[in-house]
């Protein structure tokens, strides 16, 4: 963390920064309680904080809402807030700043990406895309705004799998960019579907071995995993599902031990909801703490602070990216309405 005086930094220097570092490294003043700053900050400016469940427990505890990709947009189409503080990944600001052009959509650091999201480049997507000129595409959440304006329609891990069975059966379809999640939605819809070669880098470290060695030692215990898991993870799992899926399959069982299969940051709320079930977490392939996003940890309390306090970083978009982008999330919103698909935290 840099020390900046903030008596002698006025809001120009604090965007020259932004603009170095992609946040602003300053040190909020000794003593204060961030948690209440926090919150007076977003009664002041009428911010709404929106958290994923892969963010750490306190930032968690002050959201407004914390929710899974599909609750988030959700949640960002429907806000009256005038501020919408995104502590989450940085495609997941630039979707609610394409439901709200007119807002102002912050994010705490804007080098908060997404290894899914980087491993479909737009250029090369474009490419890929001529190659099947008479194919629609469903892009997951996780793109950038310059992917979703190439495609038809989007979807999460909560809706992919009704939206691509309820989608016409005339469609021919590209998938895009999680090949994980593509070739699961194959095998629960029956639908082909051309897979871009894209991972998520928490979800394909989890060792199938060490997992198969844990169920051995705990045989009371379900396997539960999000769909981005490798197929011999998924093959394994007594449940799959996204994070709130998951989520909600810990309160409701009765089973009382569950491995986890996605990232660390969900097993706070199922701590909270169900105090009473024992959490073990999925093993990575290598000692380490994989399981960890690293992007997502990027969003910190002190960040969160200094970004309510100074308005910065903004996520911007160009208008036609932000025309194109906004009709295959709408339609995704509508689809899931459709559906029955409303995603609670
Ligand atoms: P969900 O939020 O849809 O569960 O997806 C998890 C994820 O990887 C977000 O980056
Ligand atoms: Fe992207 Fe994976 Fe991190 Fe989710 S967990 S933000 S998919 S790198």
């Amino acid at each position: 963390m840099f020390h900046i005086s903030t008596a002698s930094s006025p809001h120009r220097d604090i965007a020259t920064v932004v603009e170095k570092y992609g946040y602003i490294p300053l040190q909020p003043p000794l003593g204060i309680d961030l948690f209440a700053e926090i919150e007076r900050l977003k009664k002041e400016k009428n911010a709404i904080l929106l958290a994923h469940y892969y963010q750490d427990a306190d930032i968690q505890d002050i959201a407004d809402f914390v929710g899974d990709s599909l609750g988030l947009s959700q949640r960002a189409a429907e806000t009256d807030a005038d501020i919408i503080l995104f502590a989450g990944v940085h495609f997941m600001a630039e979707t609610a700043k394409i439901l709200n052009p007119n807002k102002k959509v912050l994010i705490p650091d804007l080098n908060a990406g997404c290894s899914l999201s980087d491993s479909c480049p737009p250029d090369e997507f474009a490419a890929f895309k001529l190659k099947y000129p008479d194919y629609k595409v469903v892009s997951y959440i996780n793109t950038s705004a310059a992917i979703k304006a190439m495609s038809d329609i989007i979807v999460t891990s909560s809706n992919a799998v009704p939206i691509v069975k309820a989608l016409p059966s005339d469609w021919k379809i590209i998938f895009a960019p999680d090949r994980n999640l593509g070739m699961y939605v194959m095998k629960k819809t029956g639908r082909e579907m051309v897979l871009w070669n894209g991972v998520c880098m928490v979800h394909t470290i989890f060792s199938y071995q060490k997992i198969k060695a844990l169920r051995e030692q705990y045989a009371d215990a379900e396997l539960i995993a999000h769909p981005e898991c490798e197929p011999a993870i998924l093959e394994q799992a007594d449940f799959i599902g996204s994070t709130t899926a998951l989520l909600n399959y810990v309160v409701k069982s009765p089973v009382k031990r569950f491995i986890v299969a996605t990232e660390a940051g969900i097993l706070h709320q199922m701590r909270k909801a169900a105090p009473e079930k024992e959490l073990v977490q999925a093993p990575a392939e290598y000692s380490c703490s994989c399981n960890t996003c690293p992007h997502m940890k990027l969003n910190t309390l002190e960040k969160i602070y200094n970004t309510l306090l100074y308005e910065m970083p903004e996520v911007t978009l160009d208008s036609a990216t932000i025309e194109a982008a906004r009709r295959p999330i709408e339609r995704m919103l509508e689809m899931s309405k459709e559906l029955g698909l409303v995603s609670k935290s």
